[in-house]
């Protein structure tokens, strides 16, 4: 048996791409192993959310996780700022975080050109937040999307320093996993190559949005004016289309019209009409459950304080041997 864990930042509504990347892996191995997956409300601070809002986006994501079939009962599903243990074994990690190698990190960068004036230090040492994470429950598989396997490696550099500064063979080394192998990127519908909460309006699809919005979404996505030789390459909005359909579409449908591409019989109208059917099809079953779950305070409350109680049991005990091994000692 593995320990998995695995978080999803809160920062608005889950999408298709948090399902297909992390929240799909996280269901199939929450009764085979032993899983911590958590809300990383720590980890929205560094884009400042206004305080009205940061409790209300935890809500949205505990509610979201749950109708798409986490079982809290099977796994451990708590919110990352009620186990303090975390923020302890952040601090110490970061003793041994060297500026250049978090500088040089991809999301990093990307942060840097999207926001140059919020260069936190938050944001710098986010994968060290990241690392203490997944460490302080000695994990091994992280179900995560392929834009996470940086900060997995990170992880695992962290992990090894620590072993190697006091010789102890202490944190396993934790790798990104999905069941099909390959990490996942699901594409945006804008054209670019990541659906993303916070990219352009119309790039995302949401867990709980309603069939009209669906549809509408799906049929501006971006297309070109179709092929004209056959087999011929596709362009980059073309390629999203299709690894959306081959996410939520049948096998079989995907073929159709992966054939009428090569064969240049293809039309953009009917490929999109089956698309935004197949995601309405998939979605509707989490959606309902979420506008039943939101509404059930009690029921969340219920969920979040086993989580945390869950948590902090796992949590504590690593913390506890870390400061050993580090050389606290009581008076
Ligand atoms: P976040 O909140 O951006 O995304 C949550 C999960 O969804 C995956 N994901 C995608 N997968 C495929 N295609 C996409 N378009 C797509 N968009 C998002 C992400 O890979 C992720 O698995 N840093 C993390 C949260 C985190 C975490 C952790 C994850 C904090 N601590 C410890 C694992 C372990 C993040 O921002 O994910």
């Amino acid at each position: 048996m593995e320990t998995v864990v695995s978080g999803i930042r809160s920062t608005g509504n889950l999408h298709l791409g948090n399902y297909f990347g992390a929240i799909k892996n996280f269901v199939k191995m929450q009764y085979e192993h032993k899983c911590y997956f958590f809300i990383a409300d720590y980890h929205s601070l560094t884009t400042h959310p206004a305080p009205e809002d940061l409790h209300n986006h935890v809500k949205q994501v505990l509610v979201e996780y749950l109708a798409a079939g986490l079982d809290p009962e099977a796994a451990t599903l708590y919110i990352q700022s009620d186990v303090p243990q975390v923020t302890e074994l952040y601090l110490l990690l970061n003793m041994n975080a060297y500026k250049g190698e978090l500088e040089r990190c991809t999301s990093f960068k990307e942060k840097v050109r999207k926001q140059p004036d919020n260069i936190n230090a938050g944001l710098l040492t986010y994968p060290v937040l990241m690392a203490a994470d997944i460490i302080i429950h000695k994990a091994t598989k992280v179900p995560v999307g392929k834009d996470q396997e940086q900060h997995l490696e990170m992880a695992r550099t962290f992990a090894n320093r620590f072993n190697r500064m006091y010789k102890k063979d202490f944190f396993p080394q934790p790798y990104a996993f999905n069941f099909s192998e390959e990490l996942i990127k699901i594409p945006g519908l804008d054209g670019s190559t990541k659906m993303g909460k916070s990219e352009n309006e119309g790039n995302a699809i949401f867990l709980a949005d309603d069939p009209k919005v669906i549809r509408k979404k799906v049929m501006r996505a971006l297309t070109d004016s179709g092929p004209t030789r056959k087999n011929q390459q596709r362009p980059q909005e073309i390629k999203n289309l299709f690894l959306l359909m081959k996410a939520v579409s049948e096998p079989e449908t995907y073929s159709f019209f992966d054939q009428a591409y090569n064969d240049c019989s293809i039309r953009y109208g009917d490929m999109k009409k089956q698309i935004a059917e197949d995601i309405i099809k998939f979605n509707a079953p989490i959606r309902e459950r979420i506008l039943e779950i939101s509404s059930d305070d009690s029921y969340l409350k219920k969920v979040a304080d086993m989580g945390k109680e869950k948590a902090i049991d796992s949590a504590s005990k690593t913390i506890k041997e870390v400061r050993q091994i580090i050389g606290f000692k009581r008076f």
